[in-house]
């Protein structure tokens, strides 16, 4: 429920979409393949920090809404004055929606759409919601969270060379992979291959061309679904798009036979 719709424009303080919002409990940002519905604040959340400023109130069309999509968030305005900030993580197979049109969020990877209200699915495959995102109104600018006040900003957040998740231990075997190729662990969005025998490499599971989880490996290459990049098992490069970026590397410990992220 909207707590403030009475103003015409913007106002100038506007905590919005108090129902929607889970308050700090940011979207889950391509951590996972069919993710928690109500994404547990595990600091997947949002891309931005609190307070980053995303853009003009006045671009997100009443009704509509728009992608800022280097902040990994959307933003709609449903009714005048009520903004709504959601993940831009497709709660399918984590791609990044592309589009807000006719009062849904759309996913390009295959074709899930989210209400622009709620962020529930209004068309498949996926079937959770688009996790909220809180965003406020200042000043005719539109900020994560409560406007400015910067709280613990969200943990690892970003595909990158370091483990997202504290250390596993023993998550695997090292007779698990097999040599030449790899295992894909989902649920840690990790990818552990042998390139040659006694050498364990990690890599993060999601795909960098549009942030799938990469759910194979096969023939010296580990392989996405949703538009076929693949990358190399020996060091993650790309050698088949449409990716244009390798895999980040995720480090990993080998102790005995066990593997962890470490
Ligand atoms: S519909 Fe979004 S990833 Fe499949
Ligand atoms: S998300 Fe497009 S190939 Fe992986």
């Amino acid at each position: 429920m909207a707590d403030d719709t009475r103003a015409t424009g913007v106002p100038r303080r506007t905590a919005v979409a108090g129902a929607v919002v889970i308050a700090g409990a940011a979207a889950g940002c391509a951590r996972y393949s069919e993710a928690p519905a109500e994404t547990p604040a595990e600091g997947g959340g949002g891309e931005a920090a609190e307070g980053t400023v995303l853009g003009a109130a006045a671009d997100v069309p009443v009704g509509g809404g728009k992608v800022f999509a280097d902040k990994k968030v959307v933003v709609t305005q449903p009714v005048k004055g009520e903004f709504k900030g959601f993940s831009t993580v497709c709660t399918h197979q984590g791609c990044a929606v592309n589009q807000v049109k006719d009062g849904t969020i759309d996913c390009p990877c295959h074709g899930s759409k989210f209400a622009v209200k709620d962020g529930s699915v209004t068309a498949g495959p996926a079937k959770k919601p688009l996790p909220a995102q809180e965003v406020t109104v200042v000043d005719g600018k539109i900020m994560t969270g409560k406007g400015g006040k910067p709280e613990e900003p969200p943990a690892e957040t970003k595909p990158g060379d370091k483990p997202e998740k504290p250390p596993v231990k023993g998550l695997a075997s090292t007779k698990d992979i097999p040599v030449g190729g790899g295992k894909v662990f989902e649920k840690e969005q990790l990818v552990i291959t042998q390139p040659t025998e006694g050498e364990f490499k990690g890599f993060s599971a999601i795909c960098t061309h549009q942030g799938c989880t990469v759910n194979q490996v096969k023939d010296g290459t580990i392989n996405c679904p949703c538009h076929g990049s693949k990358f190399e098992v020996a060091d993650g490069a790309v050698r088949t798009g449409p990716a244009n970026k390798p895999l980040p590397y995720r480090s990993l410990k080998v102790d005995g036979d066990q593997i962890s992220l470490g």
